[in-house]
């Protein structure tokens, strides 16, 4: 059996821009939803982040000296249109065009994302939203517009960073919505309008520039019945088919799955449906590879579910903890076996490439100013976790892009702020105090180096 990890395989990192840049109200940028949180959540000062608005390069030289060949970052829509609708801000622009080239000029391919939970803040307070129609179109033309300046240097894109999560009920945090009574129908419009924004932008891409190619993105937890009851295995079909398939089934076949579109006839869920001229949108926009994000599993206990709630819905309600299993501090089920099932799941499936593009596990970590950081469970985590995708590829004969690693210069985590860590370098500064935000490489960052060296082929 051959066991050479492919050639142009991609090793790299992946990061959000309100999690890396900073520089919240420099280079005419707009204000995003993000930008007004520290107002509200005295966890952290979000306004600074790693500050990569300021300075960037050292970053992208831990990267390469790590042996990367890719780097995912979000281009914020704020920061190159400030209120979303109106009028480019060429210095935002300059910015992403200058990281680009710094990029390329170390070898390393980027890959943008379009949209990452930052709703420029005039769109959410005027429209509440991807609620909106017209905020749906005012990003359509935004992405296009990226598409213009940046496909020429950019050969992979996603639109929405975790497209499944605007099917749930974070969906009303991070999709701009204001106001409004958290209805099944206002949550299935939203989901519906990210999903025909993507779908124009992948065909625009594919119209636009043949050699760019574009990918749906699904945030993914492998989710396991809590027991052997038909009640739960039943639970754990149904959020498989409206959290995951629905969404594979329009990057590959350009329709919605039957069983979703049923539940929303049998329950009058008005969601937008524009029937004709959306349904060719759909058809229009399909992708090129499938990527996701995966950090952990999970069980789904049915008897925890509320009567009568939304498949898309539940998983707030019915997800447990296996015990038995290794968790992170945050109590993350550590499963890198689920890891290889989604892999070979959603090759066997769509027959599209897979790309994990956020792959990781959160620690608490302190630098004392002076020792190296020794992130060992960090390096098991990963090593797992590569060989378990290496296993799809070799034993199962999934067609894998590459791995990337979220966070692997350390970037306030999303739930947990500077206390959980991804990284394998080191950022010194802690919540409220920015210190010298110096870059300091961890135990795993000499590990990456050497196994990126031989392509993953030595682990
Ligand atoms: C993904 C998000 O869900 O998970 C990131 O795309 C986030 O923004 C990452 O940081 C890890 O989650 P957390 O909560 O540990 O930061």
């Amino acid at each position: 059996m051959n066991k050479e990890m492919p050639k142009n395989f991609f090793w790299g990192n992946s990061t959000s821009s309100m999690q890396t840049e900073g520089g919240w109200n420099e280079g005419g940028k707009g204000l995003s939803v993000y930008d007004i949180r520290s107002a509200t959540d005295h966890t952290m000062d979000w306004h600074v982040a790693i500050d990569n608005f300021h300075d960037y390069e050292k970053d992208l030289d831990l990267m390469k000296e790590m042996n990367m060949n890719m780097y995912r970052f979000q281009i914020s829509w704020s920061r190159v249109c400030p209120t979303g609708d109106g009028a480019f801000n060429e210095e935002g622009i300059e910015f992403y065009s200058r990281l680009i080239d710094d990029l390329l000029a170390r070898g390393i391919e980027p890959m943008i994302c379009l949209y990452h939970f930052d709703m420029p803040l005039a769109l959410a307070e005027k429209y509440n939203g991807f609620l909106s129609r017209h905020v749906k179109d005012a990003f359509v033309s935004f992405g296009k517009e990226m598409i213009r300046r940046f496909s020429s240097r950019v050969k992979y894109w996603i639109v929405f960073n975790e497209h499944n999560l605007y099917f749930t009920d974070e969906t009303f945090q991070i999709s701009g919505y204001e106001k409004g009574d958290r209805s099944l129908s206002d949550l299935y419009a939203i989901f519906h309008h990210t999903m025909l924004a993507h779908c124009e932008i992948s065909a625009y891409l594919h119209k636009f520039d043949q050699t760019a190619k574009i990918g749906g993105m699904v945030a993914y937890t492998e989710i396991y019945p809590a027991s052997t009851a038909p009640a739960d295995n039943l639970a754990v079909r149904k959020q498989e088919e409206f959290l995951y398939q629905n969404l594979c089934d329009v990057y590959t076949y350009g329709r919605y799955s039957n069983e979703v579109m049923t539940f929303v006839k049998n329950n009058k869920i008005d969601m937008d449906y524009l029937s004709g001229e959306d349904d060719a949108i759909l058809a229009a926009g399909k992708a090129d590879f499938i990527s996701f994000s995966y950090y952990r599993s999970a069980l789904l206990d049915a008897s925890l579910i509320p009567a009568g709630e939304a498949p898309n819905r539940y998983l707030n309600e019915g997800l447990c903890l296996d015990e038995t299993l290794p968790a992170s501090p945050w109590k993350w089920t550590i499963d890198a076996t689920g890891f290889r099932n989604i892999i070979t799941r959603l090759y066997n499936q769509f027959g599209l490439p897979i790309f994990p593009i956020e792959n990781g596990i959160g620690l608490y970590e302190e630098w004392d100013g002076q020792n190296e950081i020794q992130d060992d469970q960090r390096i098991q985590y990963h090593r797992a976790h590569i060989q378990a995708m290496k296993d799809a590829i070799f034993i199962d004969g999934a067609d894998v892009i590459g791995y990337l690693g979220w966070g692997l210069i350390d970037i306030p985590s999303s739930h947990a702020d500077m206390n959980k860590r991804y990284g394998a370098v080191y950022v010194n500064r802690t919540n409220h105090e920015l210190l010298d935000l110096k870059r300091v490489p961890k135990k795993s960052f000499h590990w990456f180096k050497r196994i990126l060296e031989t392509n993953g082929n030595t682990l």
